[in-house]
C-alpha cells in the first residue's frame, strides 16, 4: 500500500488538508497539543525533516500525521499492539478533508514485547506518548533495551506519561469519576460500580476513536480493563529503568498537581508520588 501512496504523492504532492474542518476534540488534542509538545522536545535536538522516527505505542497515529503536516517530519514508523492506526485514512478524511495520508507514515502491529531491533535501519529518534504506563511491568526493561538497540548512537528518545498512576486521576478513569485519588481510596469493585453506573456524556477530549467500536457499555469495560492493567510506574522508576537500559537523561520535566491530599493517603504513599501527575523525559543514547 505504501508504494501506491508514495507514487501518488510523487505525482500530486501531499494531499491538501484543512485544520478548520476539525470537529473532534480527541483529534484536536493530538493533532495540536500532543504533536506540538513532541515537536517542542524533539524538534530542538533533531532535524525533523531529515530524521527517521519511531513512535512506540502510536495508537491511531493522529500525532504522527500532525508531525508530518505541521512540523515537517518525513519518516515516522508507528508500532502498536492494537490497530487503531487503520482508522487514520478515514479520520484524516473526516477531520481534515484529506484524501490520503502522507507516504511518510508507516504503521505496524506487534505482539506485546516483540523485539524491533535489527529489522529496520537504526532510527534517529523515538517517541512514546501515554504508553509506558500501559506496558506490562515485566516487559518494561526488555522493551526499553530493545528500543535502545533501535536508536542510532547520538539519537534521542522522548517519553511522556500522564496521568501517572498515584496522581489524583492516575486510574485513567476521570471520564467516569471526578473524585481525586478514588482508585487509591476504594476497592476495585466499588470503582467498577461507579464506572458501570455512570450516565451521560463523557469528555470528548478523552473519547478516542475506539469508542464507536465498543459502544458506551463496551467502552466502560475496555477502559476499566485498561485501568486494571496499568503498571503503576512512578517517574523515578521510569528514569531508573531507562538508565538500566542504557539511556542517559538529556532533560526532564515533572509536573505536579496542587491539591489537598486526603488524610487517608497520608503516610500510605510518598507525597511526591501522589502529586506528580506527568513526566516528560528526553533521553539520549
Ligand atoms: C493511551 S494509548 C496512547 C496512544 C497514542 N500514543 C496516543 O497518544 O493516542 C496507549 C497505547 O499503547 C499501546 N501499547 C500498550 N502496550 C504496548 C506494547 N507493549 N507495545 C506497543 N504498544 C503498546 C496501546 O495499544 C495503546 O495504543
Amino acid at each position: 500500500m505504501n508504494w501506491m501512496l508514495r507514487l501518488q504523492e510523487k505525482l500530486w504532492g501531499i494531499a491538501p488538508w484543512d485544520a478548520r474542518q476539525i470537529t473532534d476534540e480527541w483529534f484536536r488534542a493530538h493533532f495540536e497539543y500532543a504533536s506540538d509538545v513532541v515537536h517542542h522536545w524533539v524538534g530542538g535536538v533533531l532535524d525533523l525533516p531529515k530524521a527517521r522516527l519511531l513512535n512506540f505505542g502510536c495508537g491511531d497515529g493522529i500525532t504522527d500525521l500532525s508531525l508530518v503536516l505541521r512540523h515537517g517530519a518525513t519518516a515516522i514508523h508507528g508500532v502498536d499492539i492494537r490497530q487503531e492506526y487503520a482508522k487514520l485514512p478515514r479520520i484524516a478524511r473526516e477531520q481534515l478533508g484529506m484524501s490520503r495520508i502522507p507516504a511518510a507514515l508507516t504503521f505496524e502491529t506487534i505482539a506485546p514485547g516483540t523485539p524491533l531491533a535489527g529489522r529496520r535501519p537504526l532510527v534517529d529518534g523515538i517517541m512514546s506518548w501515554s504508553t509506558f504506563e500501559h506496558v506490562q511491568r515485566d516487559q518494561l526493561l526488555p522493551i526499553l533495551k530493545d528500543l535502545h538497540a533501535c536508536l542510532r548512537p547520538g539519537g534521542f528518545f522522548f517519553i511522556q506519561i500522564e496521568p501517572l498512576f498515584y496522581s489524583p486521576y492516575g486510574s485513567h478513569l476521570r471520564r467516569y469519576d471526578e473524585v481525586p485519588w478514588h482508585h487509591l481510596l476504594v476497592s476495585e469493585d466499588e470503582l467498577w460500580e461507579i464506572v458501570r453506573t455512570h450516565e451521560g456524556p463523557i469528555d470528548a477530549a478523552e473519547t478516542d476513536f475506539g469508542f464507536a467500536d465498543f459502544g458506551p457499555e463496551g467502552y466502560k469495560r475496555f477502559v476499566f480493563n485498561e485501568y486494571r492493567a496499568l503498571n503503576r510506574l512512578t517517574a523515578d522508576e521510569l528514569v531508573a529503568l531507562t538508565a538500566e537500559a542504557g539511556f542517559h537523561v538529556v532533560r526532564q520535566e515533572r509536573r505536579n498537581v496542587q491539591m489537598e491530599i486526603p488524610a487517608e493517603l497520608h503516610g500510605k504513599y510518598p507525597q511526591d508520588w501522589l502529586l506528580n501527575n506527568e513526566i516528560f523525559l528526553l533521553l539520549g543514547r
